[in-house]
């Protein structure tokens, strides 16, 4: 059985770290092919991955469109998108990457957006862990472009703002009921001096508090040099992460 986990917050709080540390820790427990999804119209997971950047769902929709009146002979629209759609996985070391590039825009064309919406899904049982990484909207979430989720991470910081934005994310939800199993909370880079009243806060929230990701200077350092986050390798950290793939894992 699969299980998903979509990785949710404010803007900078630490979304795509989280992201690439939870897909590198799988690999490396063995609970792979990891699916990775990059949600983000921004697409940095790549980068923090260390396989760089690759072609978007976002591209292969313009294509789609542009040339979709003369696609192949012989090819029926369906088997060309998915064709389409095959080529645009990018295959790595324990783990494949889509990455969703830009939205479904303006000229919704919902043929297409299905067949995408549809292979996403087809594609999820294949693997045995998929992680989403979203922008800091919840647009991909609500506009039904990514699969069903066991477990939504919503990353809180310090700021009270990230909070309003888990307030926001609850909202979200509750409009897309039945897709998303659980949410939990998990909390990113807060000064160790103000962990407990940020835990006191988070019971407001009503959210099941799952892991702190400490501020790390190893990931700092990584980024500073654009190594990939698999550099990483402090124990404090991996425990963390462990933590949260234990419990959503069962
Ligand atoms: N645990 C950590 N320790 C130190 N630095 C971190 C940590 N987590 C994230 N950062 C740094 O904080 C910044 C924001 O992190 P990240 O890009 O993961 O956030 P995000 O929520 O995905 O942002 P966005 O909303 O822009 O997608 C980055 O410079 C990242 O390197
Ligand atoms: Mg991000």
């Amino acid at each position: 059985m699969t299980k998903s986990i979509a990785v949710a917050g404010k803007g900078g709080t630490g979304k795509s770290t989280i992201a690439s540390l939870l897909i590198n820790r799988l690999v490396e427990r063995g609970m792979k092919p990891v699916l990775a999804v990059d949600a983000d119209p921004d697409c940095n997971l790549g980068m923090l991955l260390g396989s760089g950047e690759i072609e978007t769902i976002g591209d292969l929709r313009e294509e789609l469109l542009r040339n979709i009146k003369d696609f192949p002979a012989g090819m029926t629209k369906a088997n060309y998108i998915e064709s389409g759609l095959h080529q645009i996985i990018g295959e790595y070391e324990g783990y494949d990457l889509i990455t969703m590039g830009k939205g479904e825009g303006a000229s919704c064309y919902c043929y297409i957006n299905s067949l995408i919406r549809k292979f996403c899904d087809d594609l999820t049982p294949a693997y045995p862990w998929v992680i989403i990484d979203n922008e800091a909207g919840l647009e991909h979430l609500s506009r039904r472009t990514t699969t069903d989720i066991d477990a939504l991470i919503v990353v809180v910081n310090e700021s009270p703002l990230s909070f309003s934005c888990g307030e926001k994310i609850k909202e979200i939800i509750s409009d897309i009921n039945g897709r998303i199993e659980k949410i939990y909370v998990v909390t990113s880079m807060v000064n160790p001096r103000r962990l407990s009243e940020v835990h006191k806060r988070i019971k407001g929230l009503q959210m099941e508090h799952l892991a702190d990701i400490p501020r790390n200077g190893e990931i700092e350092e990584v980024v500073f040099n654009g190594q990939p986050i698999r550099e990483v390798k402090g124990p404090s950290l991996i425990k963390e992460i462990d933590r949260i793939i234990n419990k959503i894992g069962g």
